[in-house]
């Protein structure tokens, strides 16, 4: 089989970016134009300012990207995007401009879910092997998954509520930290101890997460405090913050590797950027003799080399979209497993 060139595009949130992979492992060429600095000044994404920004950028993310990879469009074979779950308007001008080089160039179009980007970071820096665990933790998603093969997979659980990339996003912004809070209270915590008592979430025996009790919790703490005139002992909430949540994602994960028969497992998505995760995922594993693995750092957060490597399995079993493709804004894992299995 020839070379496989996917030129991807990925702006399901607040960043352009566009990608060529070649045979869904290689990135030949990356470009994320951030519109981080912009939503900043707001405390959270506008998605009306996301959108425009896209429209506004697309075109030169397009051609940095050719440029960086000394291809032309006559080099790619196929071209994919996402086209959902995110902010619609956001979606919405990707899936245009891929529909658009789509049927310029005459090219196969591949719709790609973005937590399946996520997951497929993995195949970056080495090659999953099956089946394995995965556990996706983003801005929009906590799903813990079993992928039996590249295309087979079954949902075990997920967050019944806030997603925990929301939930540190949250606590940061009641902390008075900048968005996005992730990084923020990452680096806190570096600087703090596990003094406060916080509520542990949902400890029942199913892999679901719920995470809105401890962010409720956290929020209530913090205007009372400040209520009565005490001092919020800030680096030291936000390291028992991140203690009872990242505890919370092992004791999940430690029971699915109890149940299922797997000797590897992913971490995936923009919280796995965080390394007290990282350590502690690993450390679990390690325990289980199970293999771990988590992408580089600049392929956990958004980017379009993700959506790149997940579509080169559509690419190869031909399952192409064709030009009534849109956006979604929603689309739960498990729906999306069982539409793609019937
Ligand atoms: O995957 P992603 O880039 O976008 C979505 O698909 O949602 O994830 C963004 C989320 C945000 O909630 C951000 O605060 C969080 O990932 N995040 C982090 C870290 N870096 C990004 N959370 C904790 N620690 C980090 N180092
Ligand atoms: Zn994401």
């Amino acid at each position: 089989m020839n070379d496989t060139y996917i030129l991807a595009i990925e702006t399901s949130c607040d960043e352009t970016s566009m990608a060529i992979v070649k045979n869904g492992q290689e990135v030949e060429a990356l470009t994320i134009l951030s519109q981080m600095d912009t939503h900043a000044n707001f405390g959270g994404v506008v998605p009306e300012i996301a959108s425009r920004m896209h429209t506004e950028n697309i075109t030169m993310v397009l051609e940095e990207t050719l440029k960086k990879s000394k291809k032309t469009m006559d080099d790619i074979s196929a071209i994919a995007v996402t086209y959902a779950p995110g902010l619609l308007g956001s979606l919405l001008v990707g899936v245009e401009c891929a529909k658009t080089l789509a049927l310029i160039y005459d090219k196969p179009l591949i719709a790609v879910n973005h937590t399946m980007g996520h997951i497929f970071a993995n195949n970056i820096d080495w090659t999953m092997s099956y089946p394995t665990l995965a556990l996706i933790v983003s801005g929009g998603h906590t799903d813990l998954l079993l992928m039996k093969n590249e295309s087979e997979m079954e949902s075990l659980g997920s967050t019944i509520d806030d997603s925990i990339g929301e939930v540190y996003d949250k606590v940061a912004r009641v902390l008075g930290m900048p968005y996005p809070g992730g990084p923020n209270i990452e680096k806190a915590s570096l600087q703090g101890k596990d003094t406060y008592e916080l509520p542990r979430p949902m400890l029942d025996n199913s892999y679901n997460f719920s995470f809105s009790g401890l962010k409720s919790f956290i929020i209530n703490l913090v205007h009372n405090e400040t209520q009565r005139g005490n001092k919020v002992r800030i680096n030291d909430l936000a390291k028992s913050f991140q203690v009872v949540a990242v505890d919370e994602l092992v004791r999940k994960v430690e029971l699915a590797i109890q149940n299922t028969d797997v000797h590897s497992f992913i971490l995936a998505g923009g919280v796995s950027a965080n390394k007290y995760l990282r350590e502690e995922m690993k450390k679990l594993c390690e325990k289980y003799q199970v293999e771990f693995h988590v992408p580089n750092i600049l392929y956990c957060t958004d980017n379009a080399a993700m959506i790149g490597c997940a579509a080169y399995p559509l690419y190869k079993a031909k399952k192409f979209a064709d030009f009534t493709l849109n956006a979604k804004s929603s689309e739960n894992i498990k729906n999306y497993i069982e539409k793609r299995d019937n």
